[in-house]
């Protein structure tokens, strides 16, 4: 077993729906924080692989089963950052809808986190959530309107709120995805606390870095960006981290500028549209789709 140098501020969560890439990953560094799963990575844990690929597919009770039988298994391999687990939502659902499910799943194990879209009825369920006592990860951000909204939305959560804005896939449209993290970081310097940002979408080591370097509360990234890290021996950069990205092509990056929000105001007024966040959940719906039998 490894240990990395120096002991991270920004806590360590495997992307991923494997319980046994967890267990990797917890090999090689030492511990594992948290894990974050969604729908896509669920049609990827080769059991449900296995079932879909014969045929058989899953109703959609079995899938929520084997969904539970995964989170179960993860539950205890990592730390407080617990697992998040991503509520089924098309366009849609509506927010008692995805309430509905985010209680039965925050039941699953105790150290779940509940994730919920970055859009009007996620937000609304994420506010539910929050005075039930539930935790919760907000995903599919692409934006510091979104990030805002969060901050707005939760105020008086007594549990850290998570929200996660997804740095790989505006990089893949040519936008800098570390800039969202920075900017998000940034605005919440004048804020209670309450809302962590968990950086995802990870795509490379160089992501991972920049990530520390921001001093993300936390970031999670699949088990073959840890396996880089540690094969490069853990490296923590400094806060000046110079990171620049490129897109696929190798491009440079836009960069995404600052925006001044005031975090007081109402959540519900903050322009939160992003046609990532719309395209996100189409995929997930599309992936969960996927996993069932036909007639399903
Ligand atoms: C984590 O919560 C996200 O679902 C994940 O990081 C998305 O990563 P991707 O853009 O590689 O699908």
């Amino acid at each position: 077993m490894n240990i990395p140098a120096r002991k991270l501020e920004t806590k360590v969560l495997v992307d991923g729906g494997d319980p046994q890439e967890t267990l990797r990953v917890k090999d090689l560094v030492g511990y594992v924080d948290g894990q974050t799963t969604n729908p896509s990575l669920i049609a990827k844990n080769p059991e449900v692989r296995e079932v879909v690929s014969s045929g058989q597919g899953f109703t959609s009770q079995e899938e929520l089963d084997e969904y539970k039988k995964i989170v179960r298994a993860i539950s205890p391999l990592v730390g407080d950052a617990g697992v998040s687990i991503e509520v089924y939502a098309d366009l849609d659902t509506t927010a008692e809808q995805m309430l509905a499910q985010g209680e039965e799943m925050f039941s699953w194990v105790s150290n779940a986190y509940i994730k919920y879209p970055c859009t009007h009825e996620g937000l609304r369920a994420a506010q539910m959530s929050i005075s039930k006592g539930f935790r919760v990860n907000m995903t599919l951000c692409f934006s510091q309107e979104q990030a805002a909204a969060v901050y707005a939305a939760t105020k008086g959560s007594k549990e850290p709120v998570y929200v996660s804005p997804f740095l790989g896939r505006l990089d893949d449209r040519g936008e800098d995805g570390m800039d969202l993290v920075r900017n998000i970081k940034w605005m919440y310097r004048a804020g209670d606390g309450h809302v962590h940002v968990l950086a995802a979408s990870i795509r490379h080591l160089k992501h991972l870095l920049g990530s520390f370097a921001l001093e993300a509360e936390l970031v999670t990234a699949p088990s073959k960006v840890w396996e880089e890290w540690a094969a490069a021996s853990f490296p923590v950069p400094e806060k000046a981290f110079a990171y620049k990205g490129t897109d696929k092509m190798g491009n440079d990056l836009n960069p995404i500028p600052y925006k001044e929000l005031d975090l007081l105001r109402p959540w519900e007024s903050f322009d939160i549209r992003h046609e990532l966040t719309t395209k996100g959940i189409q995929q997930f719906v599309a992936d969960y789709q996927r996993t069932l039998k036909r007639s399903a």
